[in-house]
């Protein structure tokens, strides 16, 4: 059970399940990337673990499931990096061992999973650190200083857009829908910027990228009013389509001003000609959000290893689940739908 180790500043022996898009990018930190950190050992889906075997591309030794994992001698946290909906599944196992968990987004599938896995992990006194990697950005950590500061006065206004290319229908199939996989990310930096709860939300979607989302009720694109508890308002936007690349925004406005955070230059190199002018963009999460994916993994080793909770933890995890669900019956019910607690 945690803490295993009698020397707290030992490097911690990590597992990861999943190395998918983000999982593979996770262990990549934990590799080489992330102090006081080890990769020991990894779990895939079946289908996956042939592929890697078959090509040998495997970045650790591969287990035959997480319950495997779970069980490897000296196994200080893991990763849960799987599709999101063994989430639960995977964070209900962890807290079984008493292993630290660090999650991706969203927690769970379900408000009642998501409930269940946070209880579990609390009755287990373990740390928990949620994937909001946003916080970690050098952006948004910064907009959250200035407002924080009082720089732009009281924060009354957000405005948050996700856009990206659509994943394969498979994936959007186990991704709890457009507002649990891409607005959950705005939602929590909603709350974060403007240090403040979300309340009610009003939502609604468009299917304009992919018919096949109406066989299981999901939108490609999606438009969220939010009102804050300190009377703040806010909007969020989220397409499955960026074909000039990955398009993530966030403003706070506020009293006395506000903070503008947004990356339109992969390279800070801009072309002029007579045609106009040309940046080169990101096209993946995994470009854009690199760094402070590793920033995230290095907080979270930090953490355990000075005996701190790690942040943002299950309350941040179940806020983002609980507005994304009230969001997604908001889009069904066509009315403000309040955020329950
Ligand atoms: N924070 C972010 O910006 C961000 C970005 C992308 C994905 N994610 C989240 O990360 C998770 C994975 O997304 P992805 O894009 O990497 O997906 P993916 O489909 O590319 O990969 C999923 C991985 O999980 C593994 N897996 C699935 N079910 C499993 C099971 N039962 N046991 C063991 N392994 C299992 C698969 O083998 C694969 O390795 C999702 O929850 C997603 O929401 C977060």
């Amino acid at each position: 059970m945690w803490p295993r180790k009698a020397t707290p500043l030992a490097d911690l022996n990590i597992g990861i399940v999943g190395l998918g898009r983000i999982g593979a990018l996770h262990a990549e930190h934990l590799a080489g990337a992330v102090r006081g950190a080890r990769l020991v050992a990894a779990a895939v889906d079946p289908e996956h673990r042939a592929r890697l075997d078959a090509d040998g591309s495997a970045p650790c030794p591969l287990v035959v499931d997480a319950a495997a994992l779970l069980a490897v001698p000296g196994l200080d946290a893991v990763v849960v990096a799987s599709s999101s909906n063994a989430h639960a599944e995977h964070l209900a196992l962890a807290a079984a061992a008493g292993v630290p968990t660090f999650c991706e987004k969203p927690l769970a599938d379900s408000v009642t999973r998501a409930r269940d896995a946070a209880a579990a992990i609390e009755r287990a006194g373990l740390p928990f650190q949620i994937g909001f990697q946003r916080r970690f950005d050098p952006g948004y950590a910064r907009a959250r200083e200035l407002v924080a500061s009082g720089a732009i006065g009281t924060p009354e206004m957000f405005r948050g857009l996700t856009c990206d290319t659509i994943p394969p229908v498979a994936y959007l199939r186990t991704s709890g829908g457009l507002f649990w996989d891409l607005g959950i990310h705005d939602f929590d930096a909603a709350r974060f910027l403007m240090d403040d709860e979300i309340v009610a939300v009003q939502a609604s979607g468009a299917i304009l990228v992919e018919p096949e989302l109406a066989g299981f009720d999901d939108i490609d694109h999606g438009v969220v009013a939010l009102r804050f508890a300190g009377g703040g308002l806010g909007v969020v936007q989220n397409a499955w389509r960026a074909p000039y690349g990955y398009d993530i925004r966030a403003e706070v406005h506020g009293s006395l001003g506000k903070i503008v955070t947004e990356v339109d230059e992969e390279v800070p190199a801009r072309l002029y000609t007579s045609q106009g002018a040309v940046v080169d963009r990101h096209h993946l999460f995994v470009e854009r959000f690199r760094e402070a994916y590793r920033r995230e993994l290095q907080a979270f080793v930090d953490a355990l290893r000075g005996g701190i909770a790690p942040s943002p933890g299950v309350r941040d995890a179940i806020q983002g689940i609980l507005v994304a669900d009230a969001a997604t019956r908001s889009r069904r019910s066509k009315g403000w739908v309040d955020v329950g607690g």
